[in-house]
């Protein structure tokens, strides 16, 4: 029933032509790689290992071997037959993942010991350029026979000389159950959306790459930020609270001239009048109490790069007048000072407020609001772009579960269905709020479920539908749950009722079938 999404950024307009060889170093030290391995490491045993387009695994000579989790492989690697028997299972595995034609889905293959070996082909730009494997588990406990074949191949490749206790090695083996092998399939596959994502040129596809979503109101805005983010001009975004006004103003700076310069951000809300003013222009030591040494204001800080001048209809008339001067002149003067100071920096002001009805109530200074006001970029809210909702539902999992540590879960069809069809107000950092939510309830769940969504989102399980909304919704969701109660009354039939089992096929905590089978009266 689960569906997969994937998140998918918005096409930038240059591609540029992709790497033939990777920076499998640089991509190794990768913040989600690292998390990625070490979640496989402590789930599975496993080591998440590279292999370039020639299959030859990176950082593994026959001096240097990057030792696997498994004792059989590792023995085999030293020798020289089994290094080179080794890279061979590698290389086919890499033939055989970039031959299926489907873009990162991982294959398997048998290597020389009878382990398996599980990779999925990095394409860029549709060239291959590597391999993401996992080698040396088992698919079952080896039994006694099993093991005396094992110690046998491992002795032809090492001519015999193996003084380690094998017995020891045989219970040590990793072994994956088929769900573990879905499971580990998903990570692979998610270490080569990294991969790819990392390696694309920077200019190209990475571009905007974190402001997600595919809808026409996104669309619109990236365009016009592709011709805002070249110039110098001073931007106004406008947008409701949590629309992400921030994101698209570190966008603007990332993408343009100033980047490799400073990004200073200030909340114009956050302060009292003075202490707002001495964190803008920095003040003069003695110039009030508490000021007992000279500071450098955030003006300064930010001079030749961009300063993000966040919810400024909250400033006061009084420091309006001094931006403005800012803004004109380019010239300040700190508190306490008489000399004034000249600096170089692009100016992106947000706020979820009305400007011009402002200064139309003489709240906001109406030259300060031309002087702003040159290019404007409106964030459009999320119910105007609902559409993205699964993109966005998705990138956020993903960053979370990395952050934390934990392998990426998916949304059920039945949860993903109520977001879609929840009566989204303007803010995306609400959905945001839900995915953590969602993902600290459902620590046991693989697959999100409905029931961990908080009863704002939820469907309502009873009554009549409200309006004609609520019936379409309603359709859908009953269609989904027709679906999903078929899939339980099959299931248990052919489980034999046993409830556990069904519970680990569907990759549902025992509870949540419990619950499910109680909801659709098959008990
Ligand atoms: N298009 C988007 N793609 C990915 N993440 C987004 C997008 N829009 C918003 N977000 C995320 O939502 C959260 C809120 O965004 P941001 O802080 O930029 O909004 P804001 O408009 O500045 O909010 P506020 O009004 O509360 O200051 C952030 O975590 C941001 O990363
Ligand atoms: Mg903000």
């Amino acid at each position: 029933m689960a569906r997969r999404l994937h998140a998918s950024t918005i096409p930038a307009s240059r591609v540029l032509p992709s790497p033939d060889v990777l920076d499998f170093e640089r991509l190794q030290r990768l913040h989600s790689l690292v998390l990625l391995k070490d979640v496989i490491r402590k789930w599975f045993g496993l080591e998440l290992s590279f292999a370039d387009p020639t299959g030859r695994v990176v950082g593994r000579t026959e001096e240097t071997i990057v030792p696997p989790q498994n004792d059989f492989c590792r023995l085999s690697l030293f020798a020289k037959e089994g290094y080179s028997r080794c890279s061979q299972s590698v290389r086919v595995l890499s033939e055989k993942a970039a031959g299926q034609g489907k873009l990162r889905s991982p294959a398997c293959h048998d290597c020389h010991l009878g382990f398996e070996v599980l990779g999925a082909p990095i394409s860029i730009d549709g060239e291959g350029c590597g391999t993401v494997f996992v080698e040396g588990y088992a698919r079952r406990q080896p039994t006694g026979a099993d093991a005396e074949t094992l110690k046998l191949k491992l002795a032809e490749v090492t001519l015999g000389a193996v003084s380690t206790n094998l017995d020891r090695a045989i219970e040590k083996l990793p072994v994956l159950s088929p769900t573990d092998e879905t499971r580990l399939s998903d990570l692979l596959e998610l270490a080569v959306g990294e991969v790819t994502l990392a390696s694309q040129p920077r200019r190209g596809a990475q571009r905007f790459g974190e402001l997600v979503g595919t809808s026409e109101p996104m669309a619109e805005l990236v365009r016009l930020l592709e011709k805002v983010c070249p110039s110098d001009a001073t931007v106004l975004i406008e947008g409701e609270s949590g629309t992400g006004k921030e994101l698209v103003a570190r966008a603007i700076h990332a993408n343009g001239p100033r980047a490799q310069k400073a990004f200073v951000v200030q909340n114009c809300s956050a302060f009292n009048d003075e202490l707002l003013e001495s964190a803008l222009f920095g003040h003069l030591r003695g110039s009030f109490t508490g000021a007992i040494q000279d500071k450098k204001g955030l003006f300064e800080i930010a001079d030749g790069g961009t300063f993000f001048l966040d919810e400024i209809g909250d400033m006061s008339p009084a420091l309006q007048v001094k931006l403005l001067r800012v803004l004109q002149e380019g010239i300040f003067t700190p508190v306490g000072g008489t000399e004034p100071r000249q600096v170089d920096v692009r100016i992106i002001a947000a706020t979820h407020k009305d400007l011009k009805a402002m200064t139309s109530s003489g709240q906001f200074r109406q030259d300060l609001y031309y002087r702003i006001n040159v290019i404007r970029v409106r964030v459009p809210p999320l119910r105007e772009r609902r559409e993205d909702v699964p993109l966005l539902a998705e990138h956020f999992l993903r960053k979370l579960s990395l952050a934390r540590g934990v392998p990426p879960k998916q949304l059920s069809a039945e949860t993903l269905g109520a977001l879609v069809q929840h009566d989204w107000p303007g803010n995306v950092r609400e959905l945001q709020n839900e995915m953590e939510r969602m993902l600290v309830l459902g620590t046991d769940h693989a697959v999100l479920t409905p029931d961990l969504l908080s009863s704002r989102f939820r469907p309502q399980d009873e009554g009549p539908d409200r309006e004609e909304i609520g019936s379409k919704a309603g359709r859908l969701r009953s269609a989904l749950e027709a679906v999903e109660r078929d899939v339980i009354a099959q299931g248990l039939e052919r489980t034999r009722n046993n409830r556990s089992r069904l519970a680990r096929e569907l990759g549902i905590s025992r509870s949540n079938l419990l619950y499910k089978i109680q909801k659709y009266k098959l008990d």
